[in-house]
């Protein structure tokens, strides 16, 4: 989901020659590459010689991590790590990790860059490792940049969480929704425009961005509700976490000011506005 927004970012870019690798999702403009094939990652890295890789590639669902522990931190962790070295022996090049709001425990909002991390399920970890592996390669020459719950223009409304709670509401049946945990939906295209300016302008470190708007599930749904003018009396909130499946940090929200302060900047895009745009676009 990210990728195809940093693909399309790309293309405003005219000076940018730009490869875009898929795993399981090919198209006619991606290179099927697995990058947790080591040795085939690196001869393709070797003949492309980038000066820029964004990586956006992750198992990044925590039950869905939880589920496949071994092959998930072979992607998240083990080829981040040869992706790091790389960069490391290649002097001119740069890359920007994506990382996870998931490394905080959400219980002492807002985090910064400096703030202490405490993943609270595996997935969290897996990408907390991430970002401990592009440190140890080539701190100096890599972007750290964590994001919260993304959404966008979606293939299907079940891509993203936020978008599922669209699916939820268009099912116009009873449904319970979380108005425990606290989430900041964050739209790929104004992610994508931070990662271009992150690429561009070879910026390193640990960084972060966040949309401006707090939501919980139950929220989103009762704005859904009123696009759509549906009945939310069928909408059942739930102060509690969720149960039966990974646990799920209560409120990460992330502070964005050291990206403001270098000149980082993206017209943010407001939920409401995106929600009408993909309720009328997205087949469901
Ligand atoms: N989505 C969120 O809410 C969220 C929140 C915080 C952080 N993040 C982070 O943001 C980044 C982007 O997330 P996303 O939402 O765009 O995830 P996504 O839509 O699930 O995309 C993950 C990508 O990984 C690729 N991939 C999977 N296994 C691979 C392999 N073995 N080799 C090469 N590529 C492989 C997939 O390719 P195919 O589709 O072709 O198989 C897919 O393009 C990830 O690092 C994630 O951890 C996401």
């Amino acid at each position: 989901m990210l990728g195809r927004a940093v693909m399309a970012r790309l293309q405003k870019e005219s000076d940018c020659e730009v490869t875009g690798l898929c795993f399981s999702r090919k198209t006619d403009s991606l290179k099927i590459l697995d990058l947790t094939c080591r040795e085939a990652l690196i001869a393709f890295l070797d003949e492309f010689k980038p000066d820029s890789i964004i990586h956006t590639a992750a198992i990044r669902k925590p039950d869905e991590f939880a589920q496949n522990v071994e092959k998930a931190t072979a992607l998240n962790v083990d080829a981040t790590e040869t992706l790091a070295s790389w960069v490391a022996k290649n002097p001119s090049a740069h890359m920007s990790y994506i990382s996870s709001d998931y490394v905080f425990d959400g219980k002492n909002p807002p985090y910064f860059p400096t703030s202490e991390i405490n993943p609270v399920n595996a997935y969290g970890i897996s990408k907390a490792n991430g970002e401990v592996v592009c440190r140890k390669a080539a701190e100096e020459r890599i972007a750290i940049l964590r994001v919260p719950v993304l959404y966008g223009d979606v293939e299907e409304l079940s891509e993203s969480s936020v978008t599922s709670v669209f699916k939820e509401v268009l099912s116009r049946k009873k449904t319970v929704l979380d108005d425990w945990a606290i989430r900041y939906p964050t739209h790929v295209a104004n992610v994508a425009d931070v990662l271009v300016q992150i690429s561009l302008r070879k910026i390193a470190g640990t960084h972060q961005w966040s949309g401006v708007e707090p939501f919980t599930k139950y929220d989103m749904a009762i704005l859904v509700a009123y696009i759509l003018k549906a009945d939310t009396s069928l909408f059942v909130r739930s102060g509690e976490p969720a149960n039966g499946s990974e646990i799920r940090p209560k409120d990460c929200h992330l502070d964005r000011s050291s990206l403001e302060a270098l000149g980082v900047t993206t017209k943010d895009i407001l939920l409401l506005d995106a929600a009408k745009k993909i309720l009328s676009t997205t087949s469901r």
